[in-house]
């Protein structure tokens, strides 16, 4: 009775939710402060303690506060949300107090209201009951927009130049589903890959436009999920940079642990540098080393890799500290430089529909008149 009893327990599906929000920076928008961190650990350890999660880890991509938590409460679950909503309110008062630099920045509502979606915050979640052995890797970025994601899960899941996998292990075979996010209908569409790789393309080439919200295998097991939110259109003004998050889980049918990091030996260009208006390479770096300072950036992205052990965190291994990874830093070094020389100039800058920052409208009004009623 009592074995089965511990068989039905270890098939509970785990929640892993990976929420973060930049609640002030230290120094600018360079990094968090210590402090914050040290805070936001204290309050999980409580968290731990009392059930409400079953593991967490802290950590921080710039001026990002990334919270990864594991639990048995489901997607979107309001005691997972609220408790990072409190983290992030006692983080602010902190922040506030020590005047860091734009404290409480990604806290867009006054109250806890359910799901910290379209409040601030940025959530990927993925729900599964464990493999015999689950390893998953967490991606933050810093200095760059949601759709910074759309190149690499494409690369890991869809292209067999990068995943061998889904050449020559049968597992993989089939290929995989995609749920692409149209963040300006707010709709969602489901393709397939191979058999819709054009279709997919032609959608997510584009990443201001069409994000990838979440990836099946074709027996529909969630493989990777990753953060949509673009506090532009929650706020309807420019009130700080989206910076998203995303987790992969590997191995055993899904893309190995190397064929899910290879993608980022390309420093892809993504949108997000500078006031985000500018393109810049996103460069994969160690956590010591997510730090962009130059030109506030280049873009940054830390991987932390986990093995899920019954929801605890066993990790993490901090990927992108590995020699292998300093080609990829030195392009996008040089390819850094080559945009930087642009100055004010596209394709550095952003087209003006999507910049965040603009003095278009003034500097028109001043040149030609308002435009009469
Ligand atoms: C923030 C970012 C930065 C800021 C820039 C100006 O994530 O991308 O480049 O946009 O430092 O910041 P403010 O307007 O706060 O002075
Ligand atoms: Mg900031
Ligand atoms: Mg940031």
């Amino acid at each position: 009775m009592a074995k089965k009893a511990s068989a039905v327990i270890k098939q509970k599906p785990v929640t892993i939710s990976v929420i973060k929000a930049d609640i002030g920076g230290y120094v600018g928008h360079s990094a968090s402060h210590p402090d914050i961190l040290t805070l936001a650990r204290e309050l999980l350890v409580k968290a731990k303690a009392a059930g409400t999660v079953a593991d967490f880890h802290v950590s921080n991509c710039g001026d990002d506060l990334e919270l990864i938590m594991t639990h048995w409460l489901g997607n979107d679950s309001k005691v997972i949300h609220g408790l990072a909503w409190d983290v992030f309110t006692a983080g602010t008062e902190l922040a506030k107090k020590m005047k860091l630099y734009g404290a409480g920045q990604d806290m867009l509502a006054d109250s806890f209201c359910g799901n910290v979606k379209g409040m601030g915050p940025g959530v990927a979640e993925m729900t599964f009951v464990e493999r015999k052995s689950e390893p998953i890797v967490v991606f933050c970025g810093d200095k760059c927009a949601p759709g910074a994601w759309n190149y690499p899960l494409y690369k890991m899941f869809a292209d067999p130049f990068n995943t061998i996998g889904l050449v020559i292990d049968p597992s993989m075979h089939d290929g995989f589903k995609f749920e692409v996010h149209d963040i300006h209908a707010g709709r969602d569409m489901f393709l397939s890959c191979p058999e819709q790789m054009y279709d997919l393309l032609v959608l997510i080439g584009s990443p201001e436009n069409y994000i990838i919200k979440n990836v099946y295998t074709k027996q529909g097991e969630i493989a990777a999920a990753s953060s949509t939110q673009k506090l532009a259109l929650i706020a309807g003004k420019y009130v700080g940079k989206d910076d998203p998050v995303c987790i992969v889980r590997g191995q055993s049918g899904l893309p190995a642990i190397g064929e899910i990091l290879e993608p980022f030996s390309f420093p892809h260009i993504v949108s997000g540098w500078m006031r985000g208006s500018h393109y810049g390479p996103l460069m994969p770096v160690s956590v010591p080393q997510a730090t962009p300072s130059r030109f506030d950036g280049p873009p940054r992205v830390i991987a932390l890799g986990f093995q899920v052990n019954e929801g605890a965190l066993v990790g993490p291994r901090d990927m992108f500290d590995d020699p292998s990874f300093d080609l990829a830093r030195q392009q996008a070094n040089e390819i850094g430089e080559m945009l930087r020389r642009h100055g004010p100039f596209e394709p550095h800058r952003l087209g003006l529909k999507d910049m965040e920052y603009t003095t278009l409208p003034q500097v028109l009004d001043k040149l030609v008149g308002k435009p009469k009623k």
